[in-house]
């Protein structure tokens, strides 16, 4: 990139932050800029230890009897340095074949609770871990195994998570196989950074060209192709960030998300960042400020090349790719249900959590159990928050579908606090529909979580400064 273009880019970025920095000062930001993604409500964190049927008691199956369906297989090649996922790492082949058993076993416990033949899901997501890291034998039986469980005839997209490795040489033209012919449509591909010394900092099992050959490998297949990147992780500098967005976006697929690193888990496990973050790598991670304009300069070579944020963080060149599933769980609020462990279900009114342990999962299966160990079913009131706080994160706020859900007006509520995001210019409302601005988009989680209840605030009041952005100002509710 040209030097003169690089100064327009950092300067844009500085304004930028100048900004962040105003919004900050009003209370909108935690004072040392950390944040929490919403993509949950409440966040995962919050949600109590339960009884598995005393929690699922009440629960009624959707009347159209669909469903979105994830699936988790917890196994790595190995543990990347920033990751907060519970998970195995290296061979452990008997582990794996074990696992995969019990999934099983769990999937046909909840098709008998619910009476049901096979579950009907309207989109689907394999999630991990690494699930494509099993071996080819095993990964095309766990597809075998599950289309025996499905009935695919509403299915509008069937998704995987992989790291890049997993799709190379024999084993990944095998898998690629498998999944071609078990129907799957859209792969993620963590490619994290596309600079080799960054990515050895990240303990990623590959290089950049490895990384960069899974994605044409993957598109040669035909499968619809989304790459993943994080920014603010520790090696990463403005000069070698811009580098990677520059790499991405000659590639040829058509979706690209961008993560902020998140140092401290917002779940219950904490990966190795967190220490590393205490230790003596505290001086290599990025500042809030490095990483605000980051974040900025990304945006701006994305949508110079043609991509334009689709759902929240993910930049598509055509606007009919994006992720169904999370379209529907977080926009739809549709129902969907999870497997395997740390799998997660969020129904139209509760939420649960399977264990994260592998053998109090093991064990709640044999006793004849879903391995649900947590679990929350939402009062009102936080219904109507989640209906708030999640569609107008992703995408927006629909108020008639808002009223339908939750039978309260959009306009009936927290109108103080809505004015006032309105004045600062982070969300604007034609009277149909609210949304973020384009300065409210980028500090999404922020604007968002203004709704959450004060019970489930990402950070305690006094991290916030007292301005009129403080989130737990006017957020008093009553229905
Ligand atoms: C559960 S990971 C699965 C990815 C896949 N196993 C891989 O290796 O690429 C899903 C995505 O979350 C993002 N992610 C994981 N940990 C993160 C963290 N601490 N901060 C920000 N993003 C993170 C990464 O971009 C990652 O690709
Ligand atoms: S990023 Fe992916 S490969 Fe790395 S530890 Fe997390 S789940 Fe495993």
């Amino acid at each position: 990139m040209q030097q003169s273009r690089k100064n327009e880019l950092i300067q844009h970025a500085e304004e930028q932050f100048r900004r962040i920095e105003k919004l900050q000062a009003l209370g909108l930001i935690c004072s040392d800029g950390d944040f929490v993604p919403s993509v949950h409500y409440p966040p995962i964190t919050e949600y109590p230890d339960c009884d598995v049927e005393e929690y699922l008691a009440g629960y009624e199956y959707p009347a159209d009897g669909f469903m979105d369906l994830y699936v988790h297989v917890p196994f790595c090649i190995r543990h990347c340095l920033y990751c907060h996922y519970p998970g195995m790492v290296g061979e452990c082949k008997e582990e794996k074949e074990k696992y995969i058993g019990y999934l099983f076993r769990e999937i046909d416990m909840y098709l008998r609770r619910f009476g049901i033949e096979r579950i009907k899901p309207r989109s689907i997501l394999l999630g991990g871990g690494t699930p494509s890291y099993l071996p080819p034998a095993l990964f095309e039986r766990f597809l075998d195994g599950l289309d025996q469980r499905l009935d695919y005839s509403g299915c509008k997209q069937y998704n995987i998570d992989l790291d890049p490795n997993s799709l190379l040489g024999e084993d990944g033209a095998r898998r690629l196989e498998s999944m071609k012919n078990h129907g799957l449509t859209r792969l993620t591909i963590g490619l994290q950074s596309l600079d080799d010394q960054v990515l050895r900092i990240m303990n990623r099992p590959h290089n950049a060209a490895m990384a960069v050959e899974s994605v044409y490998r993957a598109l040669e297949y035909g499968f619809d192709v989304n790459i993943e990147f994080i920014y603010g992780h520790p090696g990463e500098t403005i000069d070698n960030w811009i580098e990677v967005i520059e790499k991405a976006v000659e590639l040829p697929m058509a979706e690209i998300q961008i993560y902020r690193l998140k140092v401290q888990a917002y779940g219950d496990y904490q990966g190795a960042i967190n220490r590393y973050a205490r230790g003596t790598g505290a001086k290599d991670i990025p500042d809030f400020r490095t990483t605000m304009m980051m974040k900025q300069i990304a945006i701006d070579i994305l949508n110079e090349h043609g991509f334009n944020e689709s759902l929240r963080r993910v930049y598509t060149k055509n606007k009919k790719v994006f992720s169904h599933y999370a379209y529907n769980q977080c926009c739809s609020l549709y129902d969907q249900v999870g497997f395997g462990m740390t799998g997660f279900s969020s129904y139209h009114d509760r939420f649960d959590i399977n264990s994260m342990y592998f053998d109090e999962y093991y064990r709640m299966i044999d006793e004849g159990h879903l391995p649900i160990t947590r679990g929350y079913v939402r009062p009102l009131e936080e219904q109507i928050r989640q209906a708030i706080v999640l569609p107008l994160k992703n995408r927006s706020v629909i108020k008639a579908d808002f009223f339908k859900r939750t039978g309260v007006q959009f306009d009936s509520i927290l109108q103080k606090k809505t004015q006032m995001l309105k004045d600062y210019g982070l969300i604007e409302d034609n009277g149909r529909v609210v949304r973020l601005t384009e300065l409210g988009g980028f500090v999404a989680d922020e604007v968002c979580e203004e709704y959450n209840s004060n019970a489930f605030k990402p950070f305690p009041r006094e991290r916030y400064a007292d301005g009129p952005l403080h989130p737990y100002l006017d957020n008093e509710m009553n229905v």
